[in-house]
C-alpha cells in the first residue's frame, strides 16, 4: 500500500491561506453592511429633520425615526472591527485612525450615542423647538465623528 506522504508545511500554509481569505471576505462584508447600517441611519436621520421643519410635524414619524437613530447608536461601536479598513479590499471611506486612535473613536461614539438618547426622549414630548435643537446637536455629534474618523 503507497502511503501519503503529507508535508506539514504545505498543508498549514494552505489551512492559513483559506483562513485569510474568509477572513478578508468578511472583514469586506463588514464594510459594506456597515456601510449599509449608515445609510439607514442617514435616511432615519433625514426624514426626522424633514419632519420636525414642517408646521404641524407628525409625531408617530419622528418618534420612529429618533427609535432607530437612537438604536444606531448603541451599535456603532460594533460596525468597526479591526481589519474593516481599507486592507478589507472593497472601497471605504473610513479612516486608519479608526482603530490606531480607540479611546478617540469610542468617545466620539458615545458623546453621539447621549445626545440621541436626549434626541430619543425629547420625541416623546411634543416640544419641536427643543427638539429642533437637539436635532442639530445631533448632527454635530455625526459631524464631528466623520471629520475625524471619515475621509472626506
Ligand atoms: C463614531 C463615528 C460616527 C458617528 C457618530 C457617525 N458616523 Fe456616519 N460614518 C462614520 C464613518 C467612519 C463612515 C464611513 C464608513 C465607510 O465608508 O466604511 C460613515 C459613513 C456615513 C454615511 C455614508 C454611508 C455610505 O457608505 O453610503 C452616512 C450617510 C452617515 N455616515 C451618516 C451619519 C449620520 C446621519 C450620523 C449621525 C446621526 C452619523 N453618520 C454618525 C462614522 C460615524
Amino acid at each position: 500500500m503507497r502511503r501519503r506522504v503529507v508535508i506539514p508545511s504545505a498543508l498549514s500554509a494552505a489551512v492559513l491561506l483559506a483562513a485569510g481569505s474568509a477572513f478578508a471576505a468578511g472583514m469586506a462584508d463588514a464594510v459594506t453592511s456597515r456601510q449599509a447600517q449608515f445609510k439607514t441611519l442617514g435616511a432615519s436621520f433625514k426624514a426626522l429633520n424633514d419632519e420636525i421643519r414642517k408646521g404641524d410635524p407628525d409625531m408617530k414619524k419622528i418618534r420612529a425615526s429618533a427609535a432607530v437613530v437612537r438604536k444606531a447608536s448603541l451599535e456603532i461601536p460594533k460596525w468597526f472591527p479591526r481589519g474593516s479598513g481599507a486592507e478589507a479590499g472593497v472601497k471605504t471611506k473610513v479612516l486608519p485612525s479608526v482603530w490606531s486612535d480607540t479611546p478617540g473613536f469610542a468617545q466620539a461614539a458615545k458623546d453621539f450615542a447621549a445626545e440621541a438618547a436626549k434626541l430619543q426622549t425629547l420625541a416623546a414630548g411634543d416640544d419641536a423647538d427643543d427638539l429642533r435643537a437637539q436635532a442639530k446637536t445631533v448632527a454635530q455629534t455625526c459631524g464631528t465623528c466623520h471629520t475625524k474618523y471619515r475621509e472626506k
